[in-house]
């Protein structure tokens, strides 16, 4: 399978990018690994006219609303991020009546529609940063209400209003289990990704995006970790560190979305060029504004 999809690749002019929570195997034939940032951003400097997507269906959307003239293709049409449909959009424009000043902050966990609606995006790696340096004091932080608490707790001078959307997989990782693993492995540093619940990041070291954890096990002079984010990531730092330990806290950090994408669907999404990724043009407009935004403000 890997050599028929380097073939098809060259064939279609096509790029893969994928996330580090989609399998080791699909990682490893990837063009480009990345977290939500990395991605976005890498997806408008490729040079492929085809850009086929190892991940959920909002990394997609991001890479067709920032670049209309590519194919963008997915390798499961059905790996959906639940977190991104948790917003009821009725609750912005109410909250937008409130408070007339507010920001409407959209971590890219989220649909076009709803970005279609917001002021800026953000992910997990720049969302600090965004935040602070947006003149609004009033912050509307959707849809996830773990990261938007996260980024007010740094934040203290910004007044925000959380959203109640979640990510199910970072839910489960329960304090209680990082404290057994912690008892197992007291000299271990515990690295969370901030969609984790506030009482299971009270107990990490480190708090960051996929790729801000994996950059800081690499460059830290411990050797033991235990990992709070979704299993896909012990590829990469497995790769980058094999003489470290990774220790997962429970057999729940497994997004089944994010594991939908098979060496066989990126075989055959290939050979069709399907599923495609398609928005209708005043949607694309809309929802690609405060993308854009992200990704001027995070260069700053
Ligand atoms: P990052 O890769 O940006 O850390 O995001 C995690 C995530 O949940 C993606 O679905
Ligand atoms: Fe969505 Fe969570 Fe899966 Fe990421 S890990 S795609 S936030 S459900």
């Amino acid at each position: 399978m890997k050599q028929r999809i380097a073939e098809l690749k060259k064939e279609k002019d096509a790029v893969i990018l994928a996330h580090y929570y989609v399998d080791g195997e699909v990682q490893e034939i990837a063009d480009f690994v990345g977290d939500s940032y990395y991605l976005a951003e890498k997806a408008t400097t490729v040079p492929e006219s085809v850009i086929l997507f190892c991940g959920v269906s909002f990394m997609g959307e991001s890479a067709k609303l920032l670049n209309p003239e590519k194919k963008v293709v997915m390798a499961d049409e059905t790996a959906d991020c639940p977190m991104a449909h948790m917003v009821d959009t009725d609750r912005i424009a109410e909250v937008r009546k409130e408070y007339p000043d507010v920001a409407v902050v959209c971590y890219v966990n989220s649909t076009a529609e709803i970005k279609a609606l917001s002021d800026v995006c953000v992910t997990s790696s720049n969302a600090i940063q965004i935040v602070k340096n947006l003149p609004n004091k009033d912050i509307f932080f959707i849809p996830d209400n773990n990261l938007g608490r996260y980024v007010a707790k740094q934040l203290p001078e910004k007044h925000f209003i959380f959203n109640e959307g979640f990510c199910h997989v970072h839910k489960s990782i329960h304090r209680e289990d990082v404290l057994k693993a912690k008892e197992l492995y007291p000299e271990a540093l515990v690295l969370a990704h901030p969609e984790c619940t506030e009482d299971t990041l009270e107990l990490a070291d480190f708090i960051g995006s996929t790729s801000q954890i994996i950059d800081y096990a690499t460059a830290s002079g411990h050797n033991i970790f235990i990992i709070c984010t979704e299993m896909g990531i012990f590829y990469e730092l497995m790769q980058k560190n094999p003489d470290k330990k990774f220790y997962s806290v429970g057999h729940r950090q497994f997004c089944p979305n994010m594991k939908k994408v098979r060496l066989e669907s990126v075989v055959s999404a290939l050979e069709s060029l399907e599923p495609e990724v398609e928005l209708e043009e005043s949607l694309r407009e809309k929802a690609k504004l405060p993308l854009e935004k992200m990704l001027v403000l995070a260069a700053k």
